[in-house]
């Protein structure tokens, strides 16, 4: 593959800083070279001249702004068709929305039809990473790794583990290890793809089913391991009356092996001070879903805390309970939720945070998250010119922490000009391109 040389406004942060705020580089007239899908070099334009590049090779995309590609620690691909529901807390709301919208994907060309438009909507987005809840279908997990091998994207998915308390047609009893087993063999450390085994949550799988799925984390190396914990207190109760033997929540899942390094837990909202610690010490990760908490009314997560126990965590879009796959309205959601508990979350903070930050919570920041030399050539191209009120509010910005700022507080798919995954386009607002 012949080397691509893009001209533009550059932002993104290193590797190797103390604070997010050094970590941050921003060059204004800049120019980001590919080779094979990987970065070669980030420089200031006029040294890319100077080193002999030939201006009419230059891609040019003067007055946007070219970003690392943004990653969302947890989301759902069947859950588009829900986004919006009214009127539940979470039990409520997964039986009368979740689960009726997830049997539909019994239908294989269905499935197909709505995994596709998945991805195309992560794209559109911005997403170039995700880590997916598909259904308990074997079939429909299948599907979202090869749509995903096709557009080169970073997924790292499972099928939904639930073998009670279930609906029949979502219920896996007979096939749930069998087919995560399967699955796992064929996609796992496949291209760019990863295998995240994923029990719903708890209350979901019987003890035996955890205890084979963690059984599976042990066979297989490098996992992940994909649920939710402690999001609502009418969940928390119910959990624990399940699993009597449990000394709390975090623990129905770390007695079956299923807390590791790898681990990623949706929302913690409600842990007690002991769960906490137990997930800073194993260095685990906690999606972080603000839309998602807000709109189920589940609570507000406490981030500061969690940044000063220096606990890993990542952004979310926890769509469907979260209402938009755009990273930036997630962020603006996680600003409001921080500024609720008299804390302000930086536009620095929070772009760190669903890039480079957290590719470094999901282990994957030796592959993407920067522009460093040899990393996957995953990026993004934004312009504030498609959407009126966002760029009249950027023409007032002093400065780039502002105008990302901006960003955070207004964008949404309008500000995603095109998307690059492993240096080829594969979404352009003005194509549409699928
Ligand atoms: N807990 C168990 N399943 C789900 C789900 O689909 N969404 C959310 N937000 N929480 C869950
Ligand atoms: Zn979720």
């Amino acid at each position: 593959m012949e080397a691509k040389h893009y001209r533009a406004r550059v932002a993104h942060f290193r590797s190797g800083f103390a604070s997010k705020a050094e970590a941050f580089e921003y060059i204004d007239d800049a120019v980001l070279s590919l080779e094979n899908g990987r970065v070669q070099q980030l420089v200031p334009a006029s040294e890319a001249f100077k080193q002999g590049l030939n201006p009419s090779t230059v891609i040019d995309k003067q007055g946007a702004l070219i970003f690392p590609g943004l990653i969302d620690a947890h989301v759902h691909a069947p859950q588009l068709n829900i986004i919006g529901s009214y009127g539940e807390q979470l039990l409520e709301w997964l039986n009368t929305y979740t689960f009726p919208a997830e049997s539909a994907f019994a239908s294989v060309e269905y499935a197909l039809e709505k995994n596709r438009q998945f991805l195309h909507s992560l794209l559109r987005h911005g997403t170039t990473t995700a880590v997916v809840f598909s259904t308990s279908h074997r079939h429909a997990c299948a599907q979202l790794f090869e749509l995903a091998l096709e557009k080169k994207m970073r997924i790292i998915a499972g099928k939904v583990l639930m073998n009670r308390n279930a609906p029949a047609a979502l219920n896996d009893h007979e096939t749930g290890i069998a087919d995560t087993r399967k699955l796992i063999e064929q996609y796992h450390q496949r291209g760019r793809l990863g295998y995240a085994v994923t029990p719903r949550f708890a209350g979901t799988s019987t003890p035996e089913q955890l205890q084979r799925a963690g059984q599976l984390v042990d066979d297989y190396p490098g996992l992940w391991v994909h649920t939710h914990l402690s999001e609502n207190k009418a969940e928390i109760d119910w959990t624990l009356g399940l699993f009597p033997e449990a000394s709390d929540y975090l623990d129905c899942y770390e007695r079956y092996g299923l807390h590791t390094a790898k681990s990623i837990f949706a929302h913690c909202i409600h842990l007690t001070d002991s769960e906490r610690q137990r997930i800073a010490d194993m260095g685990s990760t906690v999606a972080f879903c603000p839309s998602s908490n807000l709109f189920l009314g589940s609570g507000l997560l406490n981030l500061k805390q969690l940044q000063a126990m220096g606990i890993h965590y990542a952004p979310g879009s926890d769509v469907g309970a979260g209402t938009s796959l755009s990273m930036f309205r997630t962020l603006a959601d996680a600003y409001k939720v921080t500024q609720l508990q008299q804390h302000s979350y930086s536009s620095l903070e929070a772009l760190y945070d669903v890039t480079l930050g957290a590719a470094t919570s999901l282990r994957l920041d030796q592959y993407i998250g920067n522009f460093e030399k040899g990393k996957e050539a995953d990026f993004i191209v934004l312009d504030a010119r498609s959407h009126r009120c966002l760029s009249t509010r950027v023409s007032h910005c002093r400065t780039i922490q502002e105008e990302l700022f901006a960003y955070i507080t207004m964008a949404d798919d309008r500000l995603v000009q095109e998307t690059h995954t492993m240096g080829e386009c594969v979404y352009t607002q003005q194509g549409n391109r699928h």
